[in-house]
């Protein structure tokens, strides 16, 4: 039997390392893993060239502008990269007949600030600030063009190899701050369900290998705000540190977040596919791999 062929953009991001050591130990898969130096999503021709190549079964696009900041005075290049980049990927697997794996976000939520229960891939998006509603473009742009697509939505994400574009990861920038600050304040008012990268690339390994295609939430189950998150994370790691529980009011960004986006993974449970565990879980399995406990 021949291998599956799967080509991973944004090989050596934080998702992208680790769904390259996930995918690298099944021998039924052959791994193309490119990184920007490899391709740049925007260029059409490139896509063509360097993609044609390979001539995969499955892409998977990792690759985003995720300043959420930045992305509100810099919305032509969130767009660029985030949905129209996306299209055309969607354009080449749609004609090659591949399929087209989407990573998007829970930011595509947030408009209902009284929503406090997850949300289900049913329920209508609204995103409060540029890059949700250009990761939403994104997923309108692969639902309209391909036919085998898989969009998984996750939260916080957190990996060994922090985010190459943000530098880092919310546990890092944590334990950094206790370490140079004597007072940390963190948004208390804000719920999420941080995602360790491992987790979500086996969920990504586990999901692409069936014909299910569809849109999939696939972030930890569980939820707490960024305080309660960076409460556990001193409480594991030990760290002393005062912490200091804040509202957003009282945290100004340029982007609007929103209060809750906790995503509930149905499909997922419906097909009992989800092994998404609870996100102590993979904190703490992310500790243990960080030597930090
Ligand atoms: N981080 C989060 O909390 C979070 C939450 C929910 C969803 N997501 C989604 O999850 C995905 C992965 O996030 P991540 O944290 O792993 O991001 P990341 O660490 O920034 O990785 C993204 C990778 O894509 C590459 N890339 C950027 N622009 C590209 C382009 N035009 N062409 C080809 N490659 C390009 C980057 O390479 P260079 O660094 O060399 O440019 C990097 O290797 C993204 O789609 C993001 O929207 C993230």
């Amino acid at each position: 039997m021949s291998k599956l062929r799967i080509a991973v953009i944004g090989a050596n991001g934080q998702l992208g390392t680790d769904l390259i050591k996930v995918f690298s130990k099944d021998s039924d898969i052959q791994l193309f893993p490119l990184t920007h130096k490899d391709i740049d999503i925007v260029d059409k021709n490139t896509i063509n060239q360097v993609i044609n190549r390979i001539k995969p079964d499955i892409v998977i696009n990792t690759a985003a502008y995720h300043r959420v900041n930045d992305c509100e005075t810099n919305l032509e290049k969130a767009f660029l990269i985030n949905a129209f980049a996306q299209k055309n990927l969607a354009e080449y697997c749609s004609q090659q007949n591949s399929v087209l794996v989407y990573i998007s976000t829970d930011y595509v939520f947030g408009l209902d600030r009284k929503k406090t229960t997850p949300y289900k891939e049913t329920d209508s998006p609204g995103p409060l600030n540029v890059y949700g509603l250009s990761k939403l473009t994104g997923e309108y742009f692969t639902r309209y063009i391909c036919k085998k697509y898989f969009i998984l939505r996750s939260s916080g994400l957190f990996g060994l190899k922090g985010s190459s574009l943000k530098g880092g990861n919310f546990v890092e920038t944590m334990l950094k701050f206790a370490h140079e600050k004597m007072n940390v304040r963190v948004v208390n008012d804000q719920f999420l369900a941080p995602t360790y990268t491992v987790d979500l690339a086996k969920q990504i390994h586990k999901l692409i290998k069936t014909d299910s295609y569809g849109i999939y939430h696939a972030s930890a189950l569980g939820e707490c705000s960024w305080y309660t998150f960076a409460k556990e994370i001193f409480k594991i790691t030990n760290t002393k540190v005062h912490l200091i529980p804040i509202t957003s009011k009282e945290y100004y960004t340029p982007a609007k977040r929103p209060l809750y986006s906790v995503l509930g993974n149905e499909n997922l449970k419906n097909l009992n596919l989800n092994i998404m565990p609870d996100w102590h879980i993979g904190l703490k399995n992310y500790l243990i791999e960080k030597d930090y406990i």
